[in-house]
Formats: C-alpha cells, structure tokens, sequence
C-alpha cells in the first residue's frame, strides 16, 4: 500500500530529505504528493524542486485569517492528492481548518521526548533541565501544540560536554530514521484495514 503523502516544513527540510530518499532507495511504500512552505525562502523547498517533488510557498500573510491560509493548504494537497500530512519542522500552529481536512492523519516530529520539552528549542530546554536522555517523537496532530497520540520515539544519551549543537545534531539522526519508520508503519496499517 502505497501512502500519499504532504509535506508540510518551514525550513531546511532534512526531514523531508530523509522520506524522499527512503522513498527513493524503495525502503519506504509512500509518495510525496507536494511539500508545502509558510516561507517561500525555504530552503527545503529547492531540496523538493531539485528532486522533481511539487514545492510550493504559501505565505500566510497574504491571507485575512488562519483559516483561509489552511485552506489554501488544503487545496493544494487536495490538488496533489494527498492522504496523509507530515509536518516536518512546520513552525506554525495547525488550526481547524487543517484538522478538519485531514482528521487524525496529519502527524508531527519534535526533537524531544514528549510530554517533556513541548516547543520552541526543545534541545535547549533539555539541557537546560539536566536531563541524561534526550530523543525525538512523532505523534498525532491535535489542536494543542506538541500533544497528540504518540506512535514512536527514540532515545539518545545526553553528555555532559553537550552543547545545543551536539544534542541536536545527535538527536536529528534519529529523526531521520524515526520518521520514516513511523510513516511505513502506517502504510502498513492502511494496507490491512483496506484488505
Ligand atoms: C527538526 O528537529 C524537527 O524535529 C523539528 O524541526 C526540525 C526540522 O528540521 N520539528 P528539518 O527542517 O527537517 O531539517
């Protein structure tokens, strides 16, 4: 079964790298439909246009409210036949609009484990609290920010020496191979309720 995917980022886009390559080398039963931008300067939009991937910037300020800026987001992933929506270091709070649209299939990575480090600079707050273990999650989207059903984590030590850099660094690995296992596992529960 073969999971049509969105991509929604606001940045660099190395989480998207890591989809699309898996998805490339055949590891991974999904396609990406479109990847989508609240900043049209993104740089993991020229990553997605080098790929042969739809990329589009969609600024939110050129819309009177949030909920006509999602939906124009979903019409565009409606336009490229989007399943489910994978919000791949997207900075932006989701609404109702991109909720409703896409309901309990929208999912989010976050550079902690979740329930701690909800937010902005995760890896900060968690050497800033001392932790020794750090990680990444990927959960359901709800309307709350960073909450939502977890459907996978992973783990990293935090040393002593750790600078933000470092952890982050140390952490970001393990997105990459988290969010793609998360996104197959999907794939696979859609292939067995469809049979
Ligand atoms: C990642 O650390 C992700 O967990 C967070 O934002 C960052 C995005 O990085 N939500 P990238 O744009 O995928 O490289």
């Amino acid at each position: 079964m073969t999971l049509r995917l969105g991509v929604l980022i606001s940045g660099r886009g190395s989480n998207f790298q890591a989809i699309a390559t898996e998805i490339q080398s055949g590891d991974l039963d999904a396609s990406i439909g479109v990847v989508i931008s609240n900043e049209g300067n993104a740089p993991g939009l020229d990553l997605a246009g080098k790929m042969g991937i739809p990329a589009i910037g969609i600024d939110p300020q050129r819309f009177d409210s949030r909920d006509a800026y999602e939906a124009e987001v979903v019409a565009q992933l409606r336009a490229h036949e989007v399943e489910w929506v994978v919000l791949a270091g997207y900075m932006k709070l989701v609404g109702r609009t991109l909720l409703n649209a896409f309901k309990h299939r929208i999912i989010n990575i976050h550079p902690s484990l979740l329930p701690s480090f909800k937010g902005l600079d995760a890896q900060k707050q968690a050497l800033e609290y001392g932790v020794k273990v750090s990680g990444c999650t990927v959960h359901i989207v709800t309307a709350k920010m960073d909450d939502g059903p977890i459907l996978g984590q992973r783990v990293v030590p935090v040393f002593e020496d750790d600078t933000v850099d470092s952890l982050t660094q140390r952490i970001l690995v393990q997105e990459h191979q988290l969010l793609p296992e998360v996104i197959q596992s999907i794939a696979n529960q859609q292939f067995i309720k469809k049979r």
